[in-house]
């Protein structure tokens, strides 16, 4: 069993609304509720973290609130800073993290990235998906192509990532020292010299970010919901 970070003290710039995109709902449940859904029927996964904004009033309204598998902490100005927080908390010797706007979490995946992690004793390993677009690199300073990049070599990085607990700590205590900014936190590893794996994941594991992202969730949800996709 491995505890699980869900980092969700984010306040969703990007979404622009008044509520965090987290709470934003997709059917009767928000997005936090379905993403915590989702990792609560993992067999692999015991207490989940969750990381909430010191403003927070809202995750106490939700039924998940009372769940004992589920703890909850202060996160921070920067992701890093909340998976940092939620850190403190973890008793197991491997950890997840998991971004609260990623509702559409699959068993399978998570299954996947553990036990290719744990074939390969990898210091961590992140589920990614393959980039179908062509893919350009901006000229420094105008709208124009430099070059097209190779995609074969290019993954989008998705979680649940999973990491050696003690690393963890140490490449997130070295990247707030050093004062670096960081998206993920494989991120903070590779700063480190570590090169998590990399595992095929699938792709409707996509982080709910922009007014268009929602719409889509909204879309598979209710395409779900009428049994077609036959889950
Ligand atoms: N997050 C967090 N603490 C922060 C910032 C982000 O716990 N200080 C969480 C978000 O709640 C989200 C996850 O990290 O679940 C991924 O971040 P992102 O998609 O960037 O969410 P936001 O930061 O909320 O969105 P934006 O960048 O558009 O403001
Ligand atoms: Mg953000």
């Amino acid at each position: 069993m491995l505890d699980v970070i869900v980092p969700a003290a984010g306040s969703g710039k990007r979404m622009g609304q008044k509520t965090p995109k987290q709470y934003l709902k997709l059917d009767d449940r928000t997005i936090l509720e379905h993403t915590l859904e989702a990792l609560l029927k993992c067999p692999e996964v015991g207490t989940i973290i969750v990381a909430l904004a010191s403003c927070d009033h809202y995750f106490e309204t939700l039924r998940l609130s009372s769940c004992e598998r589920i703890r909850t902490v202060t996160g921070g100005k920067e992701r890093s800073d909340s998976v940092c927080a939620a850190l403190e908390l973890v008793t197991t010797p491997y950890v997840l993290v998991h971004d609260a706007a990623r509702p559409f979490l699959k068993t399978d995946d998570v299954e996947r990235l553990i036990a290719r992690c744990l074939e390969e004793k990898a210091c961590g390993g992140i589920l990614c998906a393959a980039s179908t677009d062509t893919l350009k690199l901006e000229d420094k300073d105008s709208l124009r192509i430099e070059k097209t990049l190779p995609r074969a070599q290019i993954f989008k990085a998705l979680t649940p990532q999973l990491f050696n607990t003690k690393l963890l700590r140490q490449a997130l205590n070295y990247v707030r020292d050093k004062s670096l900014l960081i998206t993920d936190d494989a991120q903070a590893l590779e700063v480190l010299g570590y090169h998590p794996l990399l595992v095929l994941g699938d792709a409707h594991n996509f982080k709910i970010t922009t007014p268009s992202d929602l719409q889509l969730a909204r879309a598979i949800i209710a395409y779900q919901a009428t049994g077609a996709d036959g889950s």
